[in-house]
C-alpha cells in the first residue's frame, strides 16, 4: 500500500514539526495538516517563515522548502480527512482538570472528537495513527469508535508515539534512536498497515531502527520511556540536596556515575525541576493506569517521581526567601528564563511557573525576562494556576525585553532556563546596577560560580 495523501489533526508541537520533517523526506507524499485554531494555521501560512507558532531550530528552514510544494495547513479539517489515506491524530491530551481521574487521568475528549470527525467524514479505507501520548488501550476505544460510528469504512489503527524532545525537535526527527510503530501485526490487513508507515519512515531512516511491536506495547513503552528519564531527572535532584548539605557537589557525582557504561551520562543535570508538556502528565497518566488497576505499589513508586520533582520547585523558592532574609515582600525578583528548557518557547509545566507562583505568594515583586516566551504567555500561566486574580498577577508581575531591565535594581536574580546567552551577560553590569548584597540562584548549574563570586555575587547554585 503506497501513501499518497496525510492529514494531521493538530497542528502543534508534535503534530507541526514531525509533518514538515515527513513532508520534506517524502516529495511524492502530499501532506496537510489541520487545526481548529484559526490564528495558529495563519501563522504556520505566514509568509515569512520565522512566524510560525513554534520556535525550534531548524524548523523555518524545513518548513520553508516544503510548504506549498507538499505541505500545507489547513483550518479545513473536513476536506483533509477525505482526502487522506492516512490520519495522524496529533490533538493534545492534558490531564483532566475535572471529575473521575481529577489532576491525574488523561482527557481524551479532544482524541474522541477527532474519531468521530473521522467517522463522520471518511468514505474510503483509512489507517489512522495515534501520534500524542495516549493511556495504554487508547486505540481499542478509538477503534471502537470509528467501526461504530462510520459508515462501513474500514481502520486500521496504528501507534506511532513521538519522542522528539523540544529545542531538538528537527534533529530528532531527522535522526531518531528508534522510530516505534504498533499496529494489529497478527492480521495482514494491520501488518499492511504498518508496513505502510514504515515505508515513509524508510524514506530517511535504517530500517534497524523501525521497531514494530503490537499497539498495546507501543503505547505502553511511550508511557514507559518518559517514565524512566523523568525519573533519573528526580533521581539527581534527590540527590543534588544530599550534595548541599553534604559538601559534595552535584555535578561531580552526576559525572561520576555518568561514566558507568550501565548508566550512561543523559538526563543527570539536576535542576529547579523538569517541565514540559510530557513528563508529569505522563506519569501521572501511569500512575492512574496502575491504580484504576489495583496496582498500589507500582502507583507509589511512580507518583515519587513527581512529589520529588514538585519539592525541588517549591525548595528551590524557599531558598530565596530564606536567603533574603526570611522576606521577599516588596523586594524585587528577576527571573531569567521562563521556558520549561532553553531553545524552545514553551511553557507547559515549567518550573519557572511554580517558583514564581511561590514567591508572589511572599509578596515579591517578579520581573521576568526570556528570549523567546510572549508576555500574555507569562500572564496565562500564572492566571491558569488561579492562586490569585489576573490583575493582582499583572500588578505584581512585569514583563521587559533585556535581562539588564530585569536585574536593575533587583534585589536577587533567579535563572529558571539554561539560555546559553545567560552565560555571556555582562555580569559585571548586572552586579552593579542589582540591590546590595546582591543575590544569584542559579537554578540550572548554568553559571560559573568563581567568577561571579569574584565579583561580588552571593551565589547558590543547585546542588553545592
Ligand atoms: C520529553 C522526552 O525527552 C521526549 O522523548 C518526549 O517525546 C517528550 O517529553 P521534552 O519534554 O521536550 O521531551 O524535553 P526533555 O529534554 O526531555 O526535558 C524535560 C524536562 O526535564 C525539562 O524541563 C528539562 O530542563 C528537564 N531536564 C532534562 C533536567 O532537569 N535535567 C536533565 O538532565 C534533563
Ligand atoms: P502537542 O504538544 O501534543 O503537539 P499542542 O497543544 O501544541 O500539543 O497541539 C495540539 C493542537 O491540536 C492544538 O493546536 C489544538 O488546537 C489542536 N486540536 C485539538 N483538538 C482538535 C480537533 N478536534 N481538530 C483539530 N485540531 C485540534
Amino acid at each position: 500500500m503506497k501513501i499518497k495523501n496525510i492529514c494531521c489533526i493538530g497542528a502543534g508541537y508534535v503534530g507541526g514539526p514531525t509533518m514538515a520533517v515527513i513532508a520534506q523526506k517524502c516529495p511524492e507524499i502530499n501532506v496537510t495538516v489541520v487545526d481548529i485554531n484559526a490564528d495558529r494555521i495563519a501563522a504556520w501560512n505566514d509568509e515569512d517563515v520565522e512566524n510560525i507558532p513554534i520556535y525550534e531550530p531548524g524548523l523555518s528552514e524545513v518548513v520553508k522548502e516544503a510548504r506549498g510544494r507538499n505541505l500545507f495547513f489547513s483550518t479545513n479539517v473536513d476536506s483533509a480527512i477525505d482526502k487522506a489515506d492516512m490520519i495522524f491524530i496529533s490533538v493534545n491530551t492534558p490531564t483532566k482538570t475535572y471529575g473521575i481521574g481529577k489532576g491525574m487521568a488523561a482527557d481524551l475528549k479532544f482524541i474522541e472528537l477527532c474519531a468521530r470527525q473521522i467517522a463522520r467524514v471518511s468514505k474510503n479505507d483509512k489507517i489512522v495513527v495515534e501520534k500524542s501520548t495516549l493511556p495504554v488501550r487508547t486505540a481499542e476505544a478509538l477503534k471502537n469508535i470509528l467501526d461504530n460510528t462510520g459508515n462501513g469504512v474500514n481502520y486500521q489503527i496504528l501507534s506511532n508515539p513521538e519522542f522528539l524532545a523540544e529545542g531538538t525537535a528537527v534533529d530528532d526527527l531527522m535522526n531518531p534512536d528508534r522510530v516505534l510503530i504498533g499496529g494489529d501485526i497478527e492480521n495482514p490487513e494491520g501488518k499492511e498497515a504498518v508496513e505502510a508507515l514504515v515505508d515513509i519512515y524508510a524514506h530517511w531512516i535504517p530500517r534497524e531502527r523501525l521497531l514494530t511491536t503490537n499497539v498495546w506495547s507501543s503505547e505502553l513503552s511511550k508511557l514507559t520511556a518518559n517514565a524512566f528519564l523523568a525519573q533519573r531527572v528526580s533521581s539527581i535532584n534527590a540527590m543534588s540536596e544530599l550534595c548541599e548539605k553534604s559538601g559534595a557537589d552535584v555535578k561531580e557525582v552526576s559525572k561520576a556515575i555518568g561514566m558507568d557504561s550501565r548508566i550512561g551520562p543523559k538526563f543527570l543535570q539536576a535542576s529547579v525541576g523538569f517541565g514540559g508538556s510530557c513528563f508529569q502528565k505522563d506519569i501521572l497518566n501511569l500512575v492512574y493506569i496502575s491504580k484504576s488497576l489495583g496496582l498500589n505499589e507500582v502507583a507509589d513508586y511512580w507518583e515519587q517521581v513527581i512529589i520529588m520533582n514538585d519539592y525541588q520547585k517549591k525548595r528551590f523558592a524557599y531558598k530565596i526567601v530564606q536567603t533574603l532574609f526570611n522576606t521577599v515582600s516588596g523586594k524585587k525578583i528577576a527571573v531569567l528564563g521562563w521556558a520549561f528548557k532553553k531553545d524552545t518557547n514553551d511553557t507547559r509545566e515549567s518550573a519557572a511557573i511554580y517558583v514564581a507562583d511561590y514567591l508572589l505568594n511572599e509578596q515579591a515583586e517578579i520581573v521576568v525576562y526570556d528570549p523567546k516566551v510572549k508576555t500574555e504567555q507569562i500572564y496565562a500561566d500564572l492566571d491558569y494556576l488561579n492562586t490569585r486574580s489576573s490583575e493582582e498577577n499583572r500588578a505584581q508581575v512585569s514583563v521587559v525585553d533585556t535581562p539588564y531591565e530585569a536585574t536593575k535594581e533587583a534585589h536577587a536574580i533567579a535563572v529558571l532556563t539554561e539560555w546559553d546567552e545567560f552565560k555571556e551577560l555582562d555580569w559585571e553590569k548586572i552586579y552593579n546596577e542589582m540591590l546590595k548584597p546582591a543575590f544569584l540562584f542559579d537554578g540550572r548549574r548554568l553559571l560559573e560560580r568563581a567568577t561571579k563570586e569574584k565579583m561580588g555575587f552571593e551565589f547558590y547554585a543547585i546542588g553545592s
